[in-house]
């Protein structure tokens, strides 16, 4: 079973198709895109290893042949380092502008491959090829692409959105467990940011969900993308409503910078602990009622998530640091923080006016929570 989504930007607009052994029709849905049956496939090394020969045989079937250049896997990718070896490698392929570049991997790939393409002779086209579950429900959709700078997490990008994408579902069957469930920490943001019946379907579903569920993946992934489409549509440049699919974001990115952005604490790990931390302060600010807050922590404990900041490992800095790198988010308007907040679940909204007390004492009773977690040495 295929599913598709429309992502109807006018002259840009673009489908996401979803569903299980898609790879072996990618030849058949790329080809009406392209000039000429050659494409530029860019991916990383353990994509690659596990995936890379079907998805060269569904190019194959459809007569394209495929250039293929895989990185080493892992975020370091996303810098100045591997932007420059695409771009020069896509040169030396001599992509032209009617030709397309695929992005074939996990977010960290998508971001790159599409941030190349978009710089490469002022913009060639790409399809995205999602293969974890956050590239599926999230980074392949919305035309937000980039690299991180020195100084930064994604400082460095362009809007720049694909002509196709194609989420094979099937591909989720050899993700290790732990990039699953942080890929779903952004699918649970969906439903607690606008959509309370999907979240209603993931407590009941979610079981399936994580436990290979075709169809169950089919839906989760489709849902997803139905909402960040209606909202990349309504504000592609983030200029008001896309703020919210940053639920999460604000707590998690300053908690991926104090870890180091290391496998201490992956992105979708950030945002769900996050999202937790965005219904407590909703709760604290008199906002919602505590019942919603205890209800994403108990579907956060039924996936065996982490949900606080005592599930994180090693040192983190006090209240006052982890405020302090709030402050440093990309998402910082005249000096002001932005918060996605919640009345209840399923309906978020931006605050810039949260008082940082507050936020204050809600991370430190959280780091409390760490040290009494923490078993005493007899
Ligand atoms: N552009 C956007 O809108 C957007 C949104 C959210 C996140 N992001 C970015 O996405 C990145 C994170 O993406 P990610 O979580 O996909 O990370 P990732 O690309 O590093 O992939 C995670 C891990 O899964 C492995 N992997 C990928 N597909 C696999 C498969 N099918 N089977 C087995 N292993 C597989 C990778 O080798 C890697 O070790 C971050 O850089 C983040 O900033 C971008």
């Amino acid at each position: 079973m295929t599913v598709t989504v429309g992502v109807p930007l006018g002259a840009r607009a673009y489908k996401i198709r979803i569903g299980a052994g898609l790879l072996a029709r990618a030849g058949a849905e790329i080809a009406p895109l392209l000039r000429r049956k050659r494409v530029a496939v860019v991916t990383e090394e353990r994509v690659a290893a596990l995936h890379g020969p079907a998805l060269e045989a569904g190019l194959a079937a459809a007569g394209i042949a495929a250039a293929v250049l895989a990185l080493p896997p892992g975020e370091a990718t996303k810098g100045w380092a591997a932007l420059e070896r695409t771009v020069e490698w896509l040169i030396a392929e001599r992509v032209a502008r009617d030709d397309l570049v695929v992005a074939f991997g996990g977010g960290v790939i998508g971001d790159l491959a599409g941030f190349a393409a978009a710089v490469l002779r002022r913009g060639v086209g790409f399809v995205q090829v999602p293969t974890t579950l956050l590239a599926q429900v999230d980074s392949s959709v919305g035309g937000k692409t980039g690299i991180n700078s020195v100084q930064g997490k994604n400082l460095v990008g362009a809007f720049h959105q694909p002509r196709l994408v194609l989420a094979d579902t099937g591909l989720l069957d050899t993700l290790p467990e732990r990039d699953f469930l942080a890929g779903y920490g952004e699918v649970v943001k969906y439903g607690l940011l606008g959509d309370a019946g999907f979240f209603a379907w993931l407590e009941e579903n979610a079981p399936a969900l994580r436990a290979g569920d075709a169809a169950a993946r089919i839906h989760a992934v489709r849902r997803s993308c139905e909402m960040k489409a209606g909202i990349v549509v309504r504000d592609e440049t983030e200029q008001g409503e896309r703020a919210l699919l940053n639920l999460g974001h604000t707590f998690g990115h300053a908690l991926e910078a104090a870890t180091g952005y290391s496998d201490r604490l992956l992105h979708g790990e950030g945002v769900a602990i996050g999202c937790q931390l965005a219904f407590d302060l909703s709760a604290r600010l008199g906002l919602c009622s505590q019942e919603a807050p205890s209800r994403v922590a108990a579907h956060l404990a039924a996936m065996g998530m982490k949900r606080d900041l005592a599930d994180i490992p090693g040192a983190l800095p006090d209240a006052d640091a982890l405020v302090a790198l709030m402050g440093q988010d990309k998402k910082v308007k005249d000096g002001q923080l932005a918060f996605i907040l919640a009345r209840d679940v399923g309906e978020a909204f931006v605050a810039r006016d949260v008082d940082l007390a507050v936020v204050r004492d809600l991370l430190a009773e959280a780091l409390a929570r760490r040290v009494a977690a923490v078993p005493t040495r007899r």
